[in-house]
């Protein structure tokens, strides 16, 4: 038999043994073995090629070498395939998990994403305020001027005499109603900071949201009863809340809400300081002056203003027992909370 006919078998056999391997029949070792092997077939032709007619050898050598890469580049393409199938035969399920970290969201992002999607759905949309304001903004566009005893309980961080770290959320709604006309419905998410001595209830830097409402005939019973209907959306149907008479400059008339949390565990008892109840936001009726430093008509338009504090919810819903947990970026702390 000639070696042309000799190669051409081969190669058919070859072919439909690596078919039936990739149909699951068969073993690639020995489909290597019987054409690779050192006794394999392809190592039988180079014995054949010693007969071959000296003037056919090269050509001859020439086919066998190329049948052989053949070969050998179909097998190596099987061998991938079968490392990858025998990975999923020796998956070991005692071993323990790899670990993957993803990271998660920080508890103060938790609770502020959920109140803004309890507004949303009375149509209140977020934006947001400057961290670093003027005095006009943070003080006297809201009637807190200069030499105001207001300011003494917000002291903050100047940066020079005009410029200064925002004490609270409600410069927001100045900065918001320049560039706006009503009707507004807006919250306003974000950092504000205080001077204050640092102790495992305050920190000088914490969370608020912006409330406000400006329309005509917006009324003090709106109010009560938009903050009843974020009570219970947030705390559940069955909270108690009451309002308490306050005073802010910028509102008139002034209130706080508070939310009966109850007294289950110790934490509960060092938040509320033993009385059950959480003060959880300021509000009150806009003053009619801040409508006018925004030059708003006040004699046609009423509004309604509220700032909510993050930090205490936070630190109640989770059990916090120290507020600077939640600034220290501590993994094993911030990897505890899930959606
Ligand atoms: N800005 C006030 C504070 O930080 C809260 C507040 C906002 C009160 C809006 C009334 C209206 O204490």
């Amino acid at each position: 038999m000639s070696i042309n006919k000799k190669i051409d078998e081969l190669k058919n056999s070859f072919i439909s043994d690596y078919e039936s391997l990739k149909n699951d029949k068969g073993n690639p070792t020995s489909l290597i073995n019987k054409y690779l092997g050192r006794k394999g077939l392809i190592n039988e032709l180079y014995k054949f090629l010693a007969t071959v007619d000296s003037k056919e050898k090269s050509i001859a050598g020439k086919l066998i070498n190329d049948f052989k890469n053949e070969v050998t580049i179909a097998i190596n393409k099987l061998n991938i395939k079968e490392k990858s199938k025998s990975n999923s035969e020796n998956l070991d399920l005692s071993l323990p998990e790899t670990y993957e970290s993803v990271g998660s969201i920080h508890p103060i992002t938790l609770i502020i994403d959920e109140i803004k999607d309890i507004f949303s759905k009375i149509g209140f949309s977020s934006i947001y305020g400057p961290e670093v304001d003027s005095d006009y903004y943070n003080f006297e566009a809201l009637n807190i001027p200069k030499h105001h005893p207001a300011r003494d309980m917000q002291d903050t961080f100047y940066i020079n005499e005009n410029l200064l770290l925002r004490t609270h959320s409600s410069g927001s709604q100045i900065h918001f109603m320049e560039n706006n006309s009503p009707p507004i419905r807006i919250l306003s998410p974000g950092r504000v900071y205080r001077n204050e001595d640092i102790s495992v209830r305050s920190y000088c830097l914490f969370h608020q949201i912006e409330g406000l409402y400006v329309d005509k005939k917006v009324s003090f019973s709106d109010l009560k009863g938009t903050l009843e209907y974020f009570a219970k959306e947030f705390f559940g149907h069955d909270v108690k809340t009451r309002f308490r008479p306050s005073y802010f400059p910028f509102t008139e008339p002034s209130a706080e809400m508070d939310v009966y949390w109850g007294l289950n565990s110790e934490s509960d008892y060092r938040i509320t300081k033993g009385t059950g109840w959480l003060e959880i936001l300021g509000c009150g009726m806009v003053d009619p002056e801040v409508f006018k430093s925004v030059n708003y008509d006040s004699k046609s338009l009423t509004g309604f203003a509220f700032g909510l504090g993050i930090e205490r919810i936070a630190m109640l819903k989770y059990g916090i027992e120290d507020i600077r947990l939640l600034y220290e970026g501590d993994a094993r702390f911030l990897r505890q909370f899930k959606k």
